[in-house]
């Protein structure tokens, strides 16, 4: 697979980049762009225990990634004035490397675990308990002399991120007190973002420059923030270090990213479907061997975008692009029936 620069997720063994993310990360609700109402439902829930001492209750946020869920979970641990555990659902590789993450909390602290739908069953189901009734059941011990034991665990809060709540088994959904999606970002909440960012950084960038810029960042603070770091790039070496919308236009172009932020492998995917199946429907398992790319990485990362801006439907029997796709990729409409069904279309002028 293509390494992506508008791809969403961030590379996790790259350390560079993550601690570029945690030093751009917003610490509390006043300085976190946009998700108002995400921010607004957290906040009630966040006055409401403090109120009774209590701590929060678990929380799931769900939503496409590089919209800022381990940013909203170390911002909602700052408010509440508690630490912060992070970890991932691969990570936890046993029962027992659970137990240990586990019994090492206090009273009120955040455990966030990243990509919960990714954990291994056995895990899962420690994890049962200990949100329910803050136990931990342990077994001593193999075959028949096999017993069991309940320990007690400290009042924690679950914070789990997840790009689709589907993934995850409803008994685990279940146990959440708080469910949320994060959605898109405005183009006019990225160019804050971005203004933000810049200022952090201490990158010198004019308003149409970071208007430019959020428009092709496919809503996800996460990639606008990456593309401002290469537009940087290209602005010291091929300019005087400030960013306008000729080098952002220039510096994109480079990178292959068009006038809505889709990357080649996009177009790639959008076409597959023009050229191979009259526009669609067809079906993702289909797409992902046409090309290349997993069923789980089309789903998860390429998809969400391309449906928010309208350039992809799914349908009961597969995806779809719509006219907006033939027009953007400048693709003469098929004169025929393309759905296959009750589905006339127009010829585009
Ligand atoms: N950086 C990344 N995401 C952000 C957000 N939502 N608000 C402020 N800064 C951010």
């Amino acid at each position: 697979m293509i390494e992506r620069i508008v791809g969403p997720a961030p590379k996790t063994d790259d350390p560079v980049e993550e601690e570029f993310e945690i030093k751009l990360r917003p610490h509390d609700f006043a300085n976190y762009i946009g998700q108002d109402r995400l921010k607004q439902n957290l906040q009630l829930a966040i006055q409401a225990a403090k109120k009774r001492g209590e701590p929060l209750d678990h929380v799931l946020l769900y939503g496409p990634p590089g919209l800022g869920k381990t940013t909203m979970a170390s911002v909602l641990a700052n408010e509440m004035g508690a630490q912060i555990r992070i970890t991932s659902g691969p990570a936890i590789e046993r029962a027992g490397d659970l137990a240990s993450l586990l019994t090492n909390l206090q009273d009120g602290d955040i455990l966030f675990i990243d990509e919960i739908h990714r954990l291994h069953r056995t895990v899962e189901e420690v994890l049962y308990s200990a949100m329910e009734d803050f136990k931990l059941d342990i077994m001593l011990g193999k075959g028949p002399s096999a017993r069991s034991m309940r320990l007690d665990l400290p009042h924690f809060t679950l914070i789990g991120a997840t790009t689709r709540t589907g993934a995850l088994a409803a008994p685990l959904r279940d146990r959440f007190g708080h469910i949320h999606r994060l959605e898109f970002y405005t183009p006019e909440q990225v160019e804050q973002i971005i203004v933000r960012t810049a200022g952090i950084l201490g990158i010198k960038i004019d308003k149409p420059g970071a208007g430019l810029l959020a428009e092709r960042a496919r809503l996800t603070p996460r990639i606008a923030n990456r593309l401002l770091k290469r537009v940087r790039d290209y602005a010291d070496v091929n300019g005087d270090g400030i960013i306008d919308t000729v080098i952002s236009t220039r510096a994109l172009q480079l990178l292959e990213i068009d006038e809505l932020g889709l990357d080649p492998a996009d177009r790639m995917l959008l076409l597959a479907i023009i050229e191979n199946y009259n526009g669609g429907p067809v079906g993702v398992e289909t797409l992902a061997a046409l090309t290349a790319e997993e069923r789980s990485t089309i789903e998860d990362f390429i998809e969400p975008y391309l449906m928010q801006i309208g350039l992809l439907e799914r349908t009961p029997r597969g995806r779809k692009v719509t006219d907006k796709t033939y027009k953007h990729l400048g693709k003469p409409m098929p004169t025929d029936n393309r759905d296959g069904g009750n589905n006339v279309q127009a010829t585009l002028v």
